[in-house]
């Protein structure tokens, strides 16, 4: 599918080119709307994800208790080479889904020699075309050989973007988890037909393990987590003229053990009724009602192997720390 971006960049090592078509607001309208009147409330993830949430985010990851980016470092660290033998004798593009900031593309550019990364083209693809620019412009100064073409775009929405020929994709930090059932797999079989069959795609999973160890890891001591769920609360405030009291509402994040999933939720601590001035909407909370905010899938290797199967991929090599917290998968297309 031929798909419409503007032009953002054209110099001799960095190319970026914006696919975003949608109107934001409109679509946040639209999505609070639905969830704030739905009889069990909801809110989409996304939102706990304004500048202050990102923030927010990179100190959760810096917690005691959040292990998953400090175990998807360790393996990068371990495996990175191998990972990146895809590159060892030919070229193509190193397609990061979701980039973000650097940290962890850099395990991988970093095992390669300057003359293989000569040969490959770095794909950041991201939504947020600040953030992507600064990123890119930075490494091109970290590898002088690199070159970049950067995608704004909503990896929901634009797989079908990703330039044909030889690649290697990357998905990190287990943000397939925190997508339903449904999106996942439309996303797997997104990334599925982005592929030939040469191609790989490197999929970062947070796995099965003890009640404990996960429940910790959404409810650290110093009260981040805490601080990045009622975040949501402000983003609305700021952006839909809300009147959220966001000491009126809890945090809380339990491991749902039939779906194998962390529910992170906000629960009202006592009847309020809040008001959404753009939206002309009042929601009433009874003590004790929650907003869903966020899921957060454990895998086993059983559900990931079910999905993957489901979606047309298949493992080829699993990449997991020696305590099986977290694995990066490597896939192929299944046919
Ligand atoms: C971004 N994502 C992988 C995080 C997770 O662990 O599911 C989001 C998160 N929410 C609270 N803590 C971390």
């Amino acid at each position: 599918m031929q798909m419409k971006a503007r032009k953002i960049a054209e110099e001799e090592r960095l190319v970026i080119r914006n696919y975003l078509d949608v109107d934001h607001r409109e679509e946040m309208m639209r999505l609070v709307r639905q969830g704030l009147s739905a009889e069990r409330k909801w809110l989409h993830c996304k939102y706990l994800y304004d500048q202050r949430g990102s923030e927010l985010f990179d100190q959760i990851c810096q917690t005691e208790e959040y292990y998953p980016t400090r175990t998807e470092m360790d393996i990068l660290g371990r495996y990175a080479g191998e990972m990146m033998d895809f590159f060892n004798l030919r070229g193509g593009d190193l397609v990061e889904i979701g980039s973000g900031a650097n940290t962890k593309i850099r395990f991988l550019l970093d095992s390669l020699p300057p003359r293989a990364r000569a040969r490959l083209r770095y794909v950041p693809f991201d939504i947020s075309e600040t953030a992507l620019v600064d990123s890119a412009r930075e490494l091109l100064d970290i590898y002088p050989e690199l070159s970049v073409l950067g995608l704004v775009a909503d990896y929901t929405r634009h797989l079908a973007a990703i330039p044909e020929g030889r690649k290697l994709l990357v998905f990190f930090g287990s943000s397939l988890g925190n997508f339903d059932e449904t999106t996942s797999l439309e996303f797997l079989r997104g990334v599925a037909a982005a592929m030939s069959r040469q191609d790989r795609f490197l999929l970062g999973l947070d796995m099965v393990k003890s009640v404990e160890i996960i429940e910790a890891a959404y409810n650290d001591a110093q009260g981040v987590t805490r601080r990045f769920t009622k975040n949501l609360l402000a983003n609305l405030n700021r952006e839909l003229s809300g009147d959220f009291d966001l000491d009126l509402f809890e945090h809380h994040a339990f491991f749902n053990p039939q779906r194998e999933c962390m529910e992170m939720h906000l629960v009202a601590r006592q009847p309020v009724t809040c008001r959404l001035a753009d939206l002309g909407l009042e929601v009433r909370f009874a003590q004790g009602e929650s907003i869903h905010a966020e899921i957060s899938q454990k895998y086993s290797r059983e559900r990931a192997n079910g999905l993957f199967r489901r979606a047309g991929l298949a493992p080829a090599r699993w990449f997991s720390d020696e305590r099986g917290w977290f694995s990066l998968v490597e896939l192929t297309r299944a046919d």
